[in-house]
């Protein structure tokens, strides 16, 4: 019997599969098909201390291998998916739940980790440092001081198993610099990597950017991002602690690149543009195909080949 079955921590999931935040996960009726469905658990879109409309339409196109978004965050606001999680965790014992939430500023991660420090919620919160979207925002892990300062405030608080969604990197010493600074932390995981931010697509018939915020630009995802994707999983592998889970995000769309994140060293698999593009059923064809892999390789579970990729000498 080939198992998916997976580990960050101390918490245990069936499936290596889940939903990466910002995908299916705005409503509590959206998250509620993540938990009827094989994934191995969902995390809810990022909260910000209050609810956000996001940013005006169009601001989601999906593109011959990928996607565009400036979304701009909407969502609604943290104490709604505190809620959610809240009674998840009572519903569902056995499944550890996700909380992803984003601040406008530094300040405001001191809000949303205060919060959840003082409530009953037992799960994953994803601090997410990296989103794209929001006009006149920088992506904050791309300023390692800032980060830093952020870092330390939540980890002063915080007491809670948690972790980051990061940017992609391009650069060895920047995986350098930020591996480093994240050893320092008690952090359970990374996840790795959000959006390639600001890209840019054309409307041929019309010469129009396909998305209206921020005069077009937004974040890239899908195909186009799993070089990058693969890259990083596999340069943080190198250089963060063992302890240190890592959740591979970006550019799934086959069983193949599902099995090509945990070569890298992925504990966990999310999925993004595919999830938004088929839907749930994206889940259970995904775990066919990556078993069909294992199974052609003799291997019955993901310890077998994670983190095992080969380099030429
Ligand atoms: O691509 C993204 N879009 N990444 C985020 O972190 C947020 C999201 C949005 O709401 O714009």
């Amino acid at each position: 019997m080939t198992s998916l079955a997976t580990q960050i921590g101390d918490f245990h999931f069936k499936n290596v599969l889940m939903n990466a935040s910002g995908v299916h996960c705005m409503t509590a009726a959206e998250l509620d098909e993540l938990a009827a469905s094989p994934a191995g658990t969902l995390v809810t879109k990022s909260g910000t201390p209050n609810a956000r409309p996001g940013n005006p339409e169009p601001r989601y196109q999906a593109l011959t291998m990928g996607s565009i978004n400036s979304m701009g965050l909407p969502n609604k606001g943290l104490d709604y998916y505190l809620d959610y999680a809240l009674a998840f965790q009572v519903k569902h014992p056995q499944q550890p739940i996700f909380m992803s939430v984003a601040g406008m500023g530094p300040d405001d991660y001191v809000t949303l980790a205060q919060k959840i420090q003082d409530s009953d919620f037992t799960g994953l919160t994803e601090f997410n440092l990296s989103c794209p979207n929001v006009p006149g925002k920088p992506q904050i892990a791309y300023d390692l001081e800032t980060t830093e300062q952020i870092l330390d405030n939540i980890f002063r608080l915080f007491k809670k198993p948690a972790g980051v969604k990061l940017p992609p990197f391009f650069d060895l010493a920047q995986f350098d610099q930020m591996a480093a600074l994240l050893n320092r932390y008690p952090l359970q995981f990374i996840n790795s990597i959000n959006s390639l931010g600001n890209g840019l697509m054309i409307d041929p018939a019309t010469d129009t950017t396909v998305i209206r915020p921020k005069g077009g630009f937004g974040g890239i995802g899908g195909a186009y991002a799993k070089p990058i994707a693969l890259a990083n999983v596999r340069a943080f592998r190198q250089r963060l602690r063992a302890e240190i889970a890592i959740i591979g995000t970006g550019g799934v769309n086959t069983g193949r690149d599902v099995y090509d994140l945990i070569l890298c060293g992925a504990d966990m698999v999310q999925l993004g543009t595919v999830l938004q593009e088929e839907g749930i059923p994206a889940f259970a064809r995904l775990s066919q195909e990556l078993e069909a892999i294992m199974a052609t390789k003799g291997y019955t579970q993901l310890a077998d080949f994670k983190g095992q990729l080969h380099t030429i000498a």
